[in-house]
């Protein structure tokens, strides 16, 4: 038992008990035990134990499930080392298979009303409402399980200072942190973005903010795609922990003039075509940058000539973590995906295709032997200019793989050949890139 002085200060938690491995009763007697005999912890209650079928991991017996109701001084992080030590008594190993046959499983489901998110520890447990075999014992032992504290997912944050807040409590939960800087219309290449930082991080969070500054008066600001339920939904499919996205008000204030400037890499291409667009790309990133501190952030490979102004920045500015560039990922035909794909009419969609077989023609001839830069960059062209939907070519450019700094004279190494064109009434601007010097696949 507590000491009444402790009690004071103690925390009713309830913890669910689990067992398909051995004896099951009696692992599951010996973990109420265990935990009575543990100072700062009182047992309170146990529910009846009941048959439940294994939900998930490989095909295995049935589990023998429970659960306990605790009065604790132990912080989470206490109470769970207990459990785990518990559970290793009970014979089960670390190294067993995920998900597996176990002698002893103690999940910590509530404490108290709080909500804890952690690298180790998410309370309430995250699919609680969705398992009977949880969900009845606590029923038993008075949880009303329409007072269980409900977990947005995403949880999607509009207030800059409260994503700050969120994102610094999982870092200092431990948690590794993945930012996906969006502007929403979201499709397979963020969603690539999104498993990759799955992939690295603990938890990831994305932004989806249609950003102004980058922006010039008469481009589609207005008209460019924003939905968001849509957006969402792939967001929680691809398991992002947050979603940021603020208004242009909360973003920027009314006094906002601040600019980050940029450099050589923004220089020429789409630096040309849209002079302040990597400037307004740079500030919003930094911003984004700053309020998240992120480990990691991630951004794809298709805006070649961005991903290299960002670096620049992150580099120059001493951000924190690191940039990942992630490759493009292209429609069934080769076309690489973007959020402007959707302006296309169906004859420019098919038409714009010509763009990939522009960047394999340049590809094909350097593979060939071909070295000289004009040659290259003319044969490109030459595609482009065979197809009649395509209305202009801002750009055809070989440049240094990724710096993307401009190739030296003379005959050619290994070079990133960029296109820009446009298809379409009113013109939609499509952007891709590749290596010439690597049979990099130009199609999934
Ligand atoms: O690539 C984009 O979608 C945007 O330029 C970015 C990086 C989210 C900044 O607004």
């Amino acid at each position: 038992m507590l000491e009444s002085k402790q009690m004071t200060r103690a925390v009713l938690a309830w913890l669910g008990l689990g067992s398909n491995l051995g004896d099951r009763e009696a692992n599951l007697r010996f973990a109420c035990e265990r935990l009575a005999r543990t100072p700062g912890i009182a047992v309170e209650a146990v529910s009846t134990f009941r048959e439940t079928a294994p939900v998930g991991g490989p095909p295995q017996g049935a589990f023998l499930n429970g659960a306990v109701r605790i009065a604790t001084t132990l912080s989470p992080p206490a109470l769970l080392a207990v459990q785990k030590a518990i559970e290793r008594e009970a014979g089960r190993r670390a190294d067993g298979p995920h998900h597996g046959p176990r002698e002893l499983d103690i999940d910590l489901l509530l404490y108290g009303d709080a909500t804890i998110d952690t690298r180790e520890l998410v309370v309430p447990h995250p699919r609680l409402r969705e398992r009977s075999f949880a969900l009845d014992p606590l029923r038993e032992l008075g949880v009303d399980p329409g007072t269980i504290p409900r977990r947005e997912s995403p949880r999607v944050i509009r207030d800059p200072a409260e994503f700050a807040a969120h994102c610094d409590a999982l870092r200092r939960g431990g948690c590794r942190l993945g930012l996906v800087p969006t502007m929403g219309a979201l499709h397979e290449g963020h969603a690539s973005l999104m498993r990759r930082a799955r992939a690295d991080c603990d938890r990831v969070a994305a932004t989806i903010f249609v950003n102004p500054l980058q922006f010039a008066p008469h481009e589609d600001l207005a008209r460019y795609p924003r939905p968001f339920a849509a957006d969402l939904a792939l967001c929680a499919r691809e398991g992002v922990a947050l979603v940021f996205a603020p208004s242009v008000e909360a973003m920027y204030g009314k006094d906002f003039i601040s600019r980050i400037a940029v450099g050589r890499e923004a220089v020429g291409m789409e630096g040309a075509v849209r002079p302040d667009h990597f400037s307004g790309v740079a500030t919003v990133v930094t911003i984004l940058w700053s309020l998240a501190r992120p480990d990691f952030g991630y951004f794809g490979q298709k805006d070649a000539q961005q991903l290299a102004v960002l670096r620049r920045v992150h580099q120059d500015l001493r951000l924190c973590g690191a940039i990942v560039g992630c490759p493009i990922v292209r429609e069934a035909d080769g076309l690489a995906m973007s959020s402007r794909n959707v302006y296309l009419q169906p004859e420019d969609r098919r038409a714009a295709v010509v763009i990939v077989a522009a960047l394999r023609e340049a590809r094909a001839r350097f593979l060939a032997g071909e070295r000289d830069a004009e040659r290259l960059v003319a044969a490109a062209r030459e595609r482009l200019a065979g197809e009649p939907r395509c209305r202009a070519v801002d750009y055809v450019e070989l440049r240094a793989p990724d710096d993307l700094a401009p190739l030296p004279k003379g005959p050619i190494g290994p070079a990133r050949l960029l296109i820009a064109a446009r298809f379409g009434d009113p013109a939609t601007r499509l952007l891709d890139n590749a290596r010439v010097d690597v049979d990099e696949v130009l199609a999934p």
